[in-house]
């Protein structure tokens, strides 16, 4: 299966998720794309505008048999960044997506949960269907279990 990985991560927690997953559906005989999200001049993260947030070259998400999608949690939302990137996405029609957050406080309803709910919707809006989703808590004393249970839901396919 051709997998698209698409990530955005600053300070690299989502990217070190990203790539334990990428390892394991390697090791299941899956060809995996790891695409980092970098706006043209680096991050503001203090940019919540996403229309003065760019990409070159621009988004362009075709070809792949499922795309997942990582990104931090940003202010209780979907990180501006990816919304900027499948804002500019021309279609995800037909698509199947499966996405992932990382949040630094140790529960899920502490800005998790409402990331995913607006990363599912953001991504129906474009013709995709959502299937799986995970959220690892940073700061949660069970963090690697959180990572090894993302593995285990995304990993396989
Ligand atoms: C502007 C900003 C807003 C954030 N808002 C939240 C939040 O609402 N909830 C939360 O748990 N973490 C929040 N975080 C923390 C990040 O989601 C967390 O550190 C994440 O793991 C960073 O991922 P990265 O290292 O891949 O960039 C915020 C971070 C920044 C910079």
């Amino acid at each position: 299966m051709k997998i698209a990985l698409l990530v955005h991560s600053h300070t690299g927690n989502t990217l070190s998720v990203a790539e334990k997953l990428k390892e394991t559906l390697q090791k299941d005989g899956h060809d995996v794309e790891l695409r980092k999200l970098e706006p043209v001049g680096g991050e503001n993260t203090n940019e919540i505008d996403i229309n003065r947030i760019k990409f070159d070259p621009e988004p362009e998400l075709s070809g792949y048999d499922t795309i997942i999608i990582g990104a931090p949690v940003r202010g209780f939302s979907i990180s501006p960044v990816l919304a900027a990137y499948l804002n500019k996405v021309p279609t995800l029609k037909g698509q199947k997506v499966d996405l992932f957050v990382t949040q630094a406080f140790p529960y899920a309803w502490m800005g998790g949960n409402s990331a995913v709910k607006k990363m599912i919707s953001t991504c129906e809006g474009k013709g995709a269907t959502v299937g799986k989703t995970a959220i690892v808590n940073w700061k949660s004393k069970n963090r690697e279990q959180l990572i090894q249970n993302l593995l285990d839901k995304l990993g396989h396919r």
